[in-house]
């Protein structure tokens, strides 16, 4: 595939690229009048239109005039995985529930595990399918999907089992992650008789299949403590599975910390935090990611971008999709929100989702930049005049076509 006369191809960097922190993050490389080839699924080429070859015996010619192509987006966090959304729980919220009270009263977590339970792991696929394709069309390339909707041996295993055929069965790259301590289900006296089963029977069955990539703990008031989520993310790291913590979302809850400790790829959320988290971030390999979706539908503060990048730290930008607190997997909109509500400026909302959100589940190597032997796997936009057109545009639809190793996978009604 050749795609020609590109505006401006975005977010050119060397094939060695680190991810992108603080100053750095106002800048995404560009080429202008640029053209792109895939050749085989992979990046093979790329330049100004002054070096474009001629389009190979058989080869799809694509014009992008007027048009930005940059990499497919990586979304970080998602609970791609769920049986039934959570409309009701959102009325309740606009009467003046608030998330901890519905989560006390066996809504939230807890809800949506009953329901998950009671489906075959074929009905569950079937129900998550649609919002993969959904995704793909918002120009997700890139996904890490949690379990956690499960809180049973069999129906954890089951979740990440449908994550993983995710990955197989459609365009997607998936990353899956093992969140068996997202809430102590009901029924348990002793919470302790629930870790040890998270990290005596889960841990052990999950590893066995392959199942999952990551090990996830929401570290929260009423959830889990940070000695708790010390336990179980060791554990998973015994394993080999690597920890991502769900962390500082609703409180000051120690997750900053224990992420840091335990040498997590990320710490997700961080609503909460303060001047000693990121403190306790700087100097570590572990990548902050917001979840503006979850602060923007819980209606919470925003992560505070600005102090975070002053402080020379990276950010990443992921949905968290899930019915409870982010029903909505729009990546674009995540970069509305990031420019909107956490002030940062288009070219960062744009690294945080793309190169930031690709270390932050390990597909740097492959994806997150525009490089030679990287996926050829890009977004073309509609005619736009600009990066910050993007952001800007915030209820609107930028993307026209969605290539995916070489494959159009998704095309506008009117490009
Ligand atoms: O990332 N915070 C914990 N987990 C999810 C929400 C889960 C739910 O409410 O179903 C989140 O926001
Ligand atoms: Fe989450």
């Amino acid at each position: 595939m050749l795609i020609k006369n590109i505006k401006s191809l975005l977010q050119v960097r060397p094939n060695d690229t680190d991810w992108v922190a603080g100053a750095e993050m106002a800048e995404v490389p560009a080429i202008d009048n640029a053209f792109l080839h895939i050749k085989d699924g992979v990046i093979k080429a790329f330049g100004t239109m002054n070096d474009c070859p001629q389009p190979e015996a058989g080869e799809e010619e694509i014009d992008a005039s007027d048009r930005l192509v940059m990499p497919v987006f990586v979304d970080s966090h998602t609970h791609l995985v769920f049986a039934q959304w959570r409309e009701e729980e959102f009325v309740d919220k606009i009467k003046g529930a608030s998330y901890a009270e519905i989560a006390a009263k066996g809504g939230g977590i807890l809800n949506s595990a009953k329901k998950l339970q009671q489906l075959s792991e074929d009905e569950l696929f079937a129900r998550t399918l649609p919002r993969a394709h959904e995704v793909l069309a918002y120009g997700t390339g890139c996904i890490e999907i949690k379990s956690g909707y499960g809180l049973t041996v069999e129906d954890e295993l089951k979740m990440l089992r449908v994550a993983r055929r995710i990955g197989r069965e459609t365009p997607l790259t998936v990353k899956t992650t093992f969140l068996g301590a997202h809430a102590i289900p009901a029924g348990y006296a002793n919470r302790q008789d629930y870790i040890d089963l998270v990290v005596n029977e889960m841990i052990p069955r999950v590893a066995e299949e392959g199942l999952a990539d990551y090990i996830d703990v929401f570290c929260e008031k009423g959830f889990f403590t940070p000695a708790e989520t010390e336990q179980i993310v060791e554990a998973g790291k015994a394993y080999g599975m690597i920890p991502k913590i769900h962390a500082n979302q609703l409180h000051i809850s120690g997750g900053v910390e224990v992420g840091v400790k335990t040498g997590a790829r990320s710490v997700d959320h961080l609503e909460s935090i303060g001047p000693e988290q990121i403190t306790a971030l700087q100097g570590s390999r572990t990548m902050p990611t917001a979840l503006p979706g979850a602060a923007f539908f819980l209606n919470s503060a925003y992560p505070p971008a600005r102090q975070m990048l002053a402080a020379g730290l990276p950010l990443a930008l992921a949905t968290d999709y899930n019915p409870g607190s982010a029903p909505a997997g729009k990546m674009a909109f995540m970069m509305s929100l990031a420019c909107i509500k956490m002030k940062m400026t288009p070219a960062e909302a744009l690294n945080a989702a793309t190169v930031n959100g690709a270390y932050a589940m390990d597909v740097l190597p492959t994806h997150g930049t525009i490089a030679t032997g990287k996926a050829g796997s890009v977004i073309i936009t509609r005619p736009i005049p600009s990066l910050a057109f993007i952001p800007y545009a915030f209820a609107g639809d930028v993307i026209d076509k969605v290539i995916i190793d070489g494959q159009l996978v998704h095309e506008a009604a009117q490009g």
